[in-house]
């Protein structure tokens, strides 16, 4: 077909080219789960049929769907301004955007800087970590640690820290000078934990192992989320984080924390580095920023890593880093009311208090033949399923399109894992209903 000849005309509704990320597409096309529209705690499908949002969409809608304040701050921004340069020029949202995260955060993480997705963020507080050291006299500190099961979304430097082998092993070699924490999980040590398991404070140590292997003056720094969440909702050992600090102290390597899931209420504070009272040298967010309306991520900055690069001419460039998009007038108008609706309805105290129902809830499937594993965390849980023998990740798929087709249910999987973090709104009656209810049908549904 002359695809210039039908380019005006009205398009068939055809599935075939979207090419879908992180999806399997031809199973997607085959049996489509599309959503039409969302409200609150609800997705709803092309037929008007309701589905329990279980997931924030993917981690992201934590103030709940469509909320009314987030929606017209949206329209009336796009409205009013559609686009401003935020290189050499400025807007006022994205300072107001500025200070309210600034002064969310904890500690002196006193600059935020913004981009449009979590990936961006990773690789820009990357980025950072290793223009700090060059401003700061000590240019060999070029290798950049992860952990192993870390997910820092899809870009180059975020999967050469990432350790999630399918994310990594199709492309390349990547970024040189790279090296990896050991991941923290261990099934026979910490199996059914609520919260940060009693196991495992001593894997901080191995970052010692690794600068005794290719010394401090070497490293820039150490990338990890604070609870691993893609890989299947990993919290922290009690203490592990306290100590990855102590020991990049020790050593002058900047802590970065991805709080991209963790950010903005997760895990019942504005943030994670709040919870567990260590405070890193960059934080990453993105997501739960702007509760998923418009796509927005950045990176907070403590006051010595910006003092570092406040050097030199008044008129010249300090960082040479940024996007087109870079605080967008919409993201930063939704991003404030996001902040607003956060504030006036207590969210984050919110999920703090809810933090015991939803972990007593999640236990209730301890137990069920299906579970080999529940992991709770603020309002987080996880829940490994007994794998199909040789076909791993094909139960948990069938859950996810039972749960959405039979069950009303949006879930995420993950291999076999699946993961529940649903918006912030959620009431007691909705807990129930997912974990004594819909799950134990889904699971029922792929015996
Ligand atoms: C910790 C973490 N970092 C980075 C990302 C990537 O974010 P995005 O998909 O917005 O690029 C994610 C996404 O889930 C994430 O969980």
């Amino acid at each position: 077909m002359n695809k210039q000849a039908v380019l005006w005309e009205p398009s068939p509704n055809n599935l075939e080219p979207f090419w879908m990320g992180f999806t399997p597409n031809r199973a997607f096309k085959k049996r489509p789960r599309m959503i039409a529209r969302a409200k609150d705690m609800h997705y709803y499908d092309m037929g008007g049929r309701a589905i329990l949002d279980g997931s924030a969409g993917l981690w992201c809608s934590n103030a709940g769907h469509c909320r009314d304040h987030i929606v017209s701050a949206i329209q009336k921004s796009a409205a009013e301004l559609d686009f401003a340069p935020t290189f050499q020029y400025g807007h006022p949202k994205v300072f107001e955007l500025a200070s309210r995260l600034t002064t969310m955060a904890p500690g002196d993480l006193n600059y935020a800087f913004f981009c449009n997705s979590g990936s961006e963020a990773a690789d820009t507080a990357l980025k950072i970590a290793l223009a700090y050291h060059r401003a700061n006299g000590q240019a060999s500190r070029t290798r950049l640690i992860g952990r192993e099961r870390g997910y820092h979304g899809v870009n180059f430097g975020g999967i050469s820290v990432g350790g999630m082998v399918a994310n990594r092993k199709w492309f390349g070699a990547m970024l040189a000078g790279v090296d990896h924490l050991p991941h923290t999980y261990n099934r026979k040590e910490q199996a059914f934990t609520k919260g940060e398991p009693d196991w495992g404070v001593h894997l901080a140590d191995e970052l010692e192992r690794l600068v005794a292997l290719h010394d401090a003056s070497t490293i820039a720094a150490v990338i990890v989320e604070p609870m691993a969440g893609s890989t299947g909702v990993l919290p922290p050992p009690k203490g592990y984080l306290k100590r990855l600090r102590e020991i990049c102290d020790k050593h002058g390597i900047l802590l970065i924390f991805d709080e991209v899931i963790t950010g903005f209420g997760r895990l019942g504070h504005a943030f994670a580095a709040e919870r567990f009272d260590v405070i890193p040298d960059l934080l990453t967010f993105a997501k739960g920023v702007t509760s998923g309306t418009v796509p927005m991520g950045g990176v907070m900055a403590r006051q010595h890593i910006y003092d570092k690069f406040m050097t030199g001419p008044d008129h010249v460039i300090e960082l040479f880093h940024g996007y087109t998009y870079t605080g967008h007038p919409i993201a930063a108008a939704a991003g404030v009311a996001t902040m607003d609706v956060y504030r006036d309805e207590n969210l984050f105290e919110r999920a703090r208090k809810l933090e015991h129902v939803w972990a007593d809830a999640a236990f209730t499937l301890k137990g069920n033949p299906m579970v080999e594993d529940i992991r709770t965390i603020g309002l987080v849980a996880a829940i490994d399923i007994k794998p199909v023998d040789g076909q791993p990740g094909l139960r948990a798929y069938k859950a996810m399109e039972n749960a959405f087709h039979d069950f009303g249910f949006m879930i995420r999987i993950t291999a076999d894992t699946i993961a529940l973090s649903p918006p912030l709104i959620i009431s007691e009656n909705q807990i129930d209903e997912m974990f004594t209810d819909k799950l134990p049908k889904v699971l029922q549904s792929v015996a």
